[in-house]
């Protein structure tokens, strides 16, 4: 029993740590969005908005980002003495010293490492390499401080190593072929404990560090083995530290406990937002239920009322409760990443940290007399192993920490005896294992966690050998999509080969192999789906080659650039400055992220016989918006069943949610348990449901001059690709619907300002749809929206056509057209969706709450002040290039002709001025309007020079400005629809076919070019005349005179 001293109130000590940008951040120019300006200070700056800067204190803050070096051993220390460069000594120095004091005091002591994936907490607790983390020197320096002790004192140290994947525990010390799963147990006086978790005596450090050694193998087969990413378990390590004070008839007990939390972005990733089904389950329970506890915790430290903190609702907090507002001395790092990209995870992580201080402990010294509780533990032992044979007991001692770790020294001796020999084992394993490196060619596992790359290695002996799942094998590899004999390897004459068996996946440097393949050093290998290996030769053809840089992403950035898939084909050079678009290098890095998974869950449903076809896609990869601008992209799975051609749509949330639904799935039926779920909880199934197509871009511009608008335009689908024809009718018409006439054309939209619009948006019909082509079942709807209105017109669904009539009409009204509507037709396409609808999905309506009508029933639009047009920060990309720039100076020279002609008006009313002086009085008073004038000018002229005849129609040169305008804008329409295909118009992935797309691409954008060209030369050329010939008429009436005595530039032109 522990004696009680008063427990003094400690509260949780918080440190964080920025690392430095990894190789991924660096390429894709990364800004560091972290400052510390103290040893306590934390400051975040936000990426999108640079004032906004958020500061944190804590404890300690570390700056390991910059201001270092390596030494010669490998290490990082200080570039020079004014660097802030926080090494891993100083980090252990004053954390792990810190547990190490309270250890020694009697007081138990926990660290947690917190952060999202890739913050560092691996790096902090365990180190790679020379450069050693927490854990490994704590232990080293407490068995230093052991064997510097004098006196008449005893020291017992053991240790154990778990692992919380999915609530489960996975005891990482236990080698039984199939591990059991480990239960948590309460005990009245010690709390929860895991039963059955293996702990063993150590002596010195080297034990330690085999054990870990071997931890880290287990951890690493097993993740293999169930291709569950390491980044998602939890590891936690339990240093037990007696100290016997045999003359004082006293111990000293403390528990250690250092904790890698699972990544902490996966609470949001895996999300099961928009998702019908549960959340990706019980992988993040732990951690999201740690949260509740830390946050409970705080609340009650800062006087709140609160009833229950729950522990007990998940496995982790119930291992951590004496950590979390209990009995221990608890210390958190908060490993955060200093790039713009991960601001928001970074921000949660401080936030996260700050709760986290605000928890208070009670810890206490646990000691306890030692002949007393000897005596009481021996006897529950015994009581506990009731009739197993004396030679048992130690076995069953070191097997069950319920019974606490108050045995006898006699037992102590015993246990150390038997670990010792395991020691000697393990010796002469690993003696073997390092022997055989430096004889053998070899494969070297390569993981998505660092820490676990290089664990696992599979000897290529002279002559022969099979690899594969099953056991008799030379090579037993474990892995998803790995058969029982999946390839064999040979030795012969200095030359290593792979060959696949029948149709089994192997993959050799990205390019997948069917047949006898030689290999050669530091090849990369991946074996099944995504089991990752490289391929170290004979020692005749190694190097110093540095094989930290074959890491899991350069094998699959490999196998992605093999697929086709490369940054340059999403587009990402379109910033001037040649750097990599931070948008389109996020979807390039999702993608290449996903791309195993994706493979992985295409394995475990094809063994699950699901018959589905999982496909990546990047959403909008050649879609625009509706002011031509890119679409912000991002990564989908398209999934389809190939049986009945259904096709679904997920999002990577939906699909990181529904692959780890697919491992429980999956596992459940590896270890043959019934694998059948009901439809409604399988993860490889949803309800089906309409399915976008792709887009048309309609160009309203004709609509802001009250011209009618009838075109063909294509529906381009996510990727650039054309899924069928749109025939589609914008029309200006009377409130009654009467399609305007060429006589209410304006030549300024500034007309129209203020003034009743009434315009019919009319689907005439769809050709050619690819979706039906593919399946004759299915169907189709399309669906808008106009200008500021939220909800979405569709059309009713047509079945079973590939080019079906659709003739639907609607009719639009503006009552006070205002400038921001004007501008908006200027300057935006119209968007028509094209959906995909298949058997037994639901079609699309359109929910109207807030749609307002006219009194004629027409959809009112413009009804309220858009602020601010969408998307007016974008800037152009380079794709806009020359060709955009040309579009636009057509614009702007439109403009200025539109000015031109208002000079020439405003010149036209001077002249009739001057006109009217020399001419009857009478007449100067005439309205003074200067537009009414300009229209009127020539029938003025007219009539007087045929003396007060009535005036004739208002034909006029302003008619003609309005004709060559039309045809500007139409040939505008024509141009913009080219130009944004072309910018979409992707090279082939087969460089043979490079030629002829140069070529074409050439060609297209000549066309587009003269296109642009002829239009604004035929504009200039006209108004140029119009202008002359209407000067020429206004100075010189008579000279102009026709049969009916109108001058001659009012004639109608054809
Ligand atoms: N302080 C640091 N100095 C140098 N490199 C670092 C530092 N912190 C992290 N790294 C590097 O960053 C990478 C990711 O670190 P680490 O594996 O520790 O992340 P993690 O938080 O444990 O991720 P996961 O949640 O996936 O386990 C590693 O390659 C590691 O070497
Ligand atoms: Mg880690």
């Amino acid at each position: 029993m522990p004696t009680t001293p008063l427990p003094g109130i400690d509260t949780v000590r918080v440190a964080v740590r920025v690392r430095p940008f990894s190789q991924r951040e660096k390429n894709s120019g990364s800004k560091c969005v972290i400052s510390m300006h103290s040893r306590t200070t934390t400051t975040i700056q936000d990426p999108k908005n640079p004032e906004h800067r958020k500061t944190f204190t804590f404890d300690l803050a570390y700056w390991s980002h910059d201001g270092f070096q390596k030494d010669k051993d490998g290490v990082f220390i200080s570039a020079d003495p004014s660097s802030q460069f926080a090494s891993q000594k100083d980090i252990f120095h004053d954390l792990g010293r810190g547990i190490l004091d309270s250890a020694w005091q009697g007081y138990n002591a926990t660290l947690l490492a917190y952060g999202q994936t890739g913050s560092g907490k691996s790096y902090s607790m365990v180190g790679f390499g020379a450069n050693k983390g927490i854990i490994p020197n704590v232990c080293e320096e407490l068995f230093q401080a052991i064997e510097k002790r004098e006196g008449n004192q005893e020291y017992q140290v053991t240790f154990s190593m778990l692992e919380i994947y999915n609530e489960q525990i996975r005891d990482l010390l236990s080698r039984t072929k199939k591990p059991e799963r480990l239960k948590v147990r309460e005990d009245q006086q010690l709390g929860f404990y895991v039963d059955g978790l293996k702990s063993v005596p150590c002596e010195n450090y080297a034990q330690i560090e085999r054990l870990m050694e071997q931890g880290t193998k287990i951890r690493t087969t097993a993740s293999t083995n169930m291709n569950a990413s390491s980044s998602r378990s939890h590891m936690v390590i339990t240093i037990q530290f007696k100290q016997v004070f045999l003359d004082r008839d006293l111990t000293k007990q403390s528990s250690i406990n250092l904790v890698d939390l699972a990544g902490s972005e996966r609470q949001k990733s895996s999300g099961s937002e928009g998702d019908r089904l549960r959340e990706g389950s019980r992988v993040n329970l732990s951690l999201t239920n740690l949260g509740i506890v830390i946050s409970a915790l705080a609340d009650a430290a800062m006087g709140k009322k609160v009833l229950h903190i729950p522990y007990r609702d998940s496995v982790l907090t119930k291992l951590l409760q004496p950590a979390l507002g209990g009995n221990s001395r608890t210390t958190l790092i908060a490993a955060i990443s200093p790039a713009d990209i991960c601001y928001e995870e970074t921000l949660s992580t401080l936030r996260y940290a700050e709760r986290a201080k605000k928890i208070q402990n009670k810890a206490v010294v646990n000691t306890s007399m030692l002949m007393r509780e000897a005596e009481a533990e021996n006897n529950k032992v015994l009581l506990a192993c009731g009739n197993s044979r004396m030679a048992e007991l130690p076995a069953c001692l070191l097997a069950d920490q319920s019974l606490g770790w108050q045995t006898g020294q006699v037992t102590w001796a015993h246990q150390l005896e038997q670990a010792r020999e395991e020691w000697q084992q393990q010796y002469l394993a690993i003696a073997q294992e390092r022997q055989m490196m430096e004889t053998f060619p070899h494969l070297l596992n390569v993981n998505e966690d660092p820490q676990l790359t290089g664990v696992l290695k599979y000897f290529i002996q002279a002559g022969s050998c099979d690899a594969g799942r099953a056991a008799s094998n030379a090579i037993p590899l474990l892995g998803l999509g790995i058969t029982d004999k999946h390839a064999s390897f040979t030795n012969v004459d200095g030359k290593v080969t792979v060959t696949p068996h029948s149709k089994c996946k192997v993959v050799v440097n990205g390019v997948p192999i069917t047949t006898t393949t030689k290999l050669q050093h530091l090849d990369r290998v991946i074996l099944g789906s995504s089991s990752a290996y490289l391929y170290i030769g004979f020692p005749s053809e190694r190097g110093s080659e540095d094989l930290n840089r074959f890491d899991y992403d350069f094998f699959q950035l490999e196998r992605a650039a093999v697929e086709g898939v490369s940054m340059d084909k999403l587009g990402a050079m379109s910033h001037g400055d040649g750097m990599a678009d931070p948008s389109v290098l996020a979807v390039f890095q999702d993608y290449v992220k996903l791309m195993p998974l994706v493979a992985e869950a295409n394995q475990m449903g094809e063994e699950l016989e699901k018959g589905l076809r999982m496909e990546l896609k990047v959403k909008n990869l050649a879609s625009s918006d509706s002011r031509g601008y890119d679409l912000q992209k991002e990564v989908m799975v398209k999934v389809t069943n190939q049986r009945t051609q259904e096709v679904w749509i997920w999002s990577k949330a939906k699909f990181i949610n529904r692959k780890f639904l697919m491992e429980e799935l999956y596992q459940r039926f590896l270890e043959g348990e019934d694998s059948h779920v009901a439809q409604e909880d399988d993860p490889f199934w949803d309800p089906v449901e309409a399915v976008h197509l792709g887009s048309a871009h309609v160009w309203l511009q004709p609509l802001a001059y009250c011209m009618k608008l009838e075109e063909q335009v294509e529906f381009l689908s996510c990727d650039g690709t054309e899924e069928a024809m749109l025939h589609i009718h914008v029309t200006p018409c009377s409130p009654a619907g009467q399609a305007c006439s060429e006589e209410d054309v304006v030549i300024d939209t500034a007309e129209l300002l203020g003034k009743r619009m009434d315009f019919q948006i009319g689907l005439v019909r769809c050709l050619g749809i690819k979706w039906l082509k593919e399946g004759a079942e299915r169907g189709i709807q399309m669906g808008y929206r106009m200008y500021d209105l939220s909800s979405t017109f569709y059309t009713k669904p047509v079945w079973k056509t590939v080019n079906p009539q659709i003739e639907e009409t609607v009719q639009f009204t503006a009552l006070n057209a205002s400038q921001d509507f004007l501008n908006y037709l200027q300057t935006n396409a119209l968007i028509v969706d094209l959906w995909g609808l298949q058997e037994g999905c639901a079609q699309l309506s359109c929910s109207q709450p807030d749609l307002m009508v006219t009194s004629e029933g027409h959809v009112m639009v413009d009804t309220k002040k858009i602020s601010a047009l969408v998307d007016t920060g974008q800037t152009t990309s380079d794709q806009t290039s020359e060709l955009y720039m040309k579009l636009f100076k057509l614009e702007q020279e439109t403009e200025q002709l539109r000015n031109v002609n208002r000079a020439l008006r405003e010149e036209n009313v001077l002249l009739r001025q001057a006109l009217e002086k020399i001419g009857s009085p009478q007449q100067a008073h005439e309205p003074s309007d200067a537009l009414k004038v300009t229209q009127r000018t020539a029938h003025l002229l007219a009539a007087r020079a045929k003396n007060d005849r009535p005036a004739p129609p208002a034909a006029s040169s302003d008619r003609e400005l309005t004709d060559a305008l039309k045809i500007f804008y139409q040939s505008m329409n024509t141009a913009r629809g080219r130009f944004l295909r072309l910018r979409h118009y992707k090279p082939p992935e087969d460089d043979r076919m490079l030629r002829p797309f140069v070529y074409q691409q050439s060609q297209r954008l000549r066309d587009v070019g003269e296109l642009l060209d002829r239009s604004l030369q035929r504009l200039r050329s006209d108004v140029a005349r119009i202008a002359k010939e209407k000067r020429a008429c206004l100075l010189h009436p008579q000279q102009h005179p026709q049969a009916d005595g109108l001058p001659q530039v009012c004639e109608e032109r054809a």
